[in-house]
């Protein structure tokens, strides 16, 4: 793989903690989309402008799903800081209800898995410290800034660091979050996120999608979303909507089938 060009790529701040595998995953990515360019760099032939290309098509993918929730999370001391954070900001309204209501449906967990879990961390303390939290992100230096407030904060964790696309071995939990997470791992269609929820080891997943543009408008309809319905059903497993303004949540019983009701 060409390292000055994941360099490149790099060099923005906002990208520059994503593991190089991760880059260039999506640099081949790019490269399959554009079979001039794949050519040309198969041949070592790619011009400045084609590299250009490639870096701005690439920063633009790994924008979407990551840079863009990591702008602006810590402050000056190098702290996590949920005011900063927008993802978190957009839910603070409803947070209090949505653990209520996804816990009278899976019952208070002893062990949960929270994958791509970002600063969703900082709303541990309306769950409380009787739980071991699995914490996964994708990056080191993200992971070291999550674990660093989850120790000084007391709670019971483990780190898994790593893409859960590939193969990070995942612990068995009572429940699984993959909140505003799925819109984040999939490419062209959404196999990615089927072998993640079939591989998940939770009696209950919760899924949650952003209802909000990036601008934090509200997107007035979804047609995308009907698929993780449409999934749900093929695969056979009960689940209960809870829908929010801002965000709407799938709580998935994989050991229901959802003829049982
Ligand atoms: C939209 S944010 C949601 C964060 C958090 N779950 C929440 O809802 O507040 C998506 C998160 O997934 C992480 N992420 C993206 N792709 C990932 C992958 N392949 N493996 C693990 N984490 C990933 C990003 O770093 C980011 O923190």
């Amino acid at each position: 793989m060409d390292i000055q060009l994941i360099k490149k790529i790099k060099d923005k701040k906002t990208l520059s903690n994503i593991d190089d595998s991760f880059v260039e995953k999506f640099i081949l990515l790019i490269l399959k989309q554009n079979s001039k360019l794949e050519a040309k760099y198969k041949k070592n032939l790619l011009k400045e402008r084609d590299r250009e290309q490639i870096v701005k098509s690439v920063r633009n993918e790994l924008n979407k799903r990551y840079g863009q929730f990591w702008e602006k999370t810590v402050d000056n001391k190098n702290e996590l800081n949920l005011e900063l954070h927008s993802s978190t900001r957009e839910r603070e309204r409803i947070y209090q209800d949505v653990y209520e209501k996804i816990f009278e449906i899976t019952g208070k967990p002893k062990k949960i898995l929270d994958l791509g879990a970002g600063l969703n961390v900082l709303s541990y303390d309306l769950i409380g410290k009787n739980v071991y939290y699995y914490v996964n992100e994708l990056t080191e230096k993200d992971c070291e800034i999550i674990s660093e407030y989850l120790k000084n904060n007391k709670y019971k964790f483990e780190i898994i660091k790593g893409d859960v696309t590939k193969d990070i071995k995942l612990p068995e939990t009572d429940v699984c979050f993959l909140f505003k997470l799925l819109d984040s791992i999939d490419v062209k269609d959404h196999k990615t996120s089927e072998e993640l929820i079939k591989k998940i080891k939770a009696r209950y997943l919760v899924i949650s999608f952003s209802n909000l543009s990036i601008r934090g408008a509200r997107e007035m309809n979804h047609p995308q979303r009907g698929w993780i319905e449409r999934l749900l059903e093929r695969l056979d497993y009960k689940y209960t909507k809870i829908e929010y303004t801002e965000e709407t949540f799938y709580v998935v019983d994989k050991t229901r089938q959802s003829s049982d009701h």
